[in-house]
C-alpha cells in the first residue's frame, strides 16, 4: 500500500509534528466544517476543495459517494462524502433524494407528509469515498431518531431542525451546539472510522 502523499512537517521550535492533510470535495461549508472538527482528532488537516459534484441516482449513499469519487480529476487524497435523510415509513425517502426534497419541500414539506402520525422513525446516513493515489476505502456513519412535530433550533443546517437524534435528550440537533451534535451525528460516525483508519496506514 502506497504511504499517504501529503506528509507535512511544521517546525515548532525544537519539536516536529507530522500532520497528515487531505481534501474534501464539497460545495457545503457546514459539512466541511464538521469533517473537518471530527479529523482534527487524529491529527488530520482537512482542506475543502469547493466543487459540484457530479451525483447519481442510486439506493446506497456509498455508491453515490463513490462515483462521485471517481469522476474527479485529482491526485490529491481526497474524499466526497454522501449524506441524507432516511424516513423509515416512507422507504426511506428523500435518502439520495434529500438535497432535491429539501429544495422543493423543505423542513415544512416533511413535517406536512408526516402530519397527524405516530410514526416518525427516521435515521441519518453519511456515506465517505476515500482515495489516494491507488487505495480506496468506504466508511459509514448512521444515526437514528426521529422527525419532530415542528421545527425546532437554528443550529447545524439543512433537516437538522427536525431531526431528533434517538441518543439525545429530546431536542433536536437543530438545538444542539456543534459540539453536541459530532458527539453522536452520522457524519461524525464515518468521519471517525476514516480518521482511525488513516492514522493505521
Ligand atoms: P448531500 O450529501 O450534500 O447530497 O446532502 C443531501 C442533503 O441532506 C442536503 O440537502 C443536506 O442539507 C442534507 N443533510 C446531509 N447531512 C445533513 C446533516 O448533518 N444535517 C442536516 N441535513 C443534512
Amino acid at each position: 500500500m502506497r504511504r499517504l502523499s501529503a506528509w507535512m512537517r511544521y517546525p515548532r521550535g525544537d519539536v516536529t509534528l507530522t500532520r497528515t492533510k487531505i481534501w474534501m470535495g464539497t460545495g457545503n461549508e457546514h459539512k466541511y466544517q464538521e469533517a473537518k472538527q471530527v479529523l482534527a482528532e487524529y491529527g488530520i488537516e482537512l482542506e475543502r476543495m469547493d466543487i459540484e459534484r457530479v451525483e447519481i441516482q442510486a439506493d446506497e449513499p456509498e455508491e453515490i459517494a463513490e462515483y462521485s469519487l471517481q469522476v474527479l480529476d485529482s491526485d490529491k487524497p481526497l474524499l466526497i462524502e454522501d449524506a441524507g435523510l432516511y424516513i423509515d415509513k416512507y422507504g426511506g425517502f428523500p435518502g439520495p433524494y434529500s438535497s432535491y426534497a429539501l429544495e422543493r419541500l423543505g423542513n415544512m414539506g416533511i413535517l406536512k407528509l408526516l402530519e397527524g402520525d405516530a410514526d416518525r422513525e427516521a435515521s441519518y446516513l453519511s456515506a465517505i469515498a476515500y482515495r489516494d493515489g491507488e487505495t480506496t476505502a468506504t466508511f459509514r456513519g448512521e444515526v437514528k431518531g426521529e422527525i419532530a412535530h415542528e421545527e425546532r433550533g437554528t443550529g447545524g443546517f439543512g433537516y437538522d431542525p427536525i431531526f431528533i437524534p434517538a441518543e439525545g435528550d429530546g431536542r433536536t440537533f437543530g438545538e444542539m451546539s456543534g459540539e453536541e451534535k459530532t458527539k453522536i451525528s452520522h457524519r461524525a460516525r464515518a468521519f471517525r472510522q476514516l480518521g482511525e483508519w488513516l492514522v493505521k496506514q
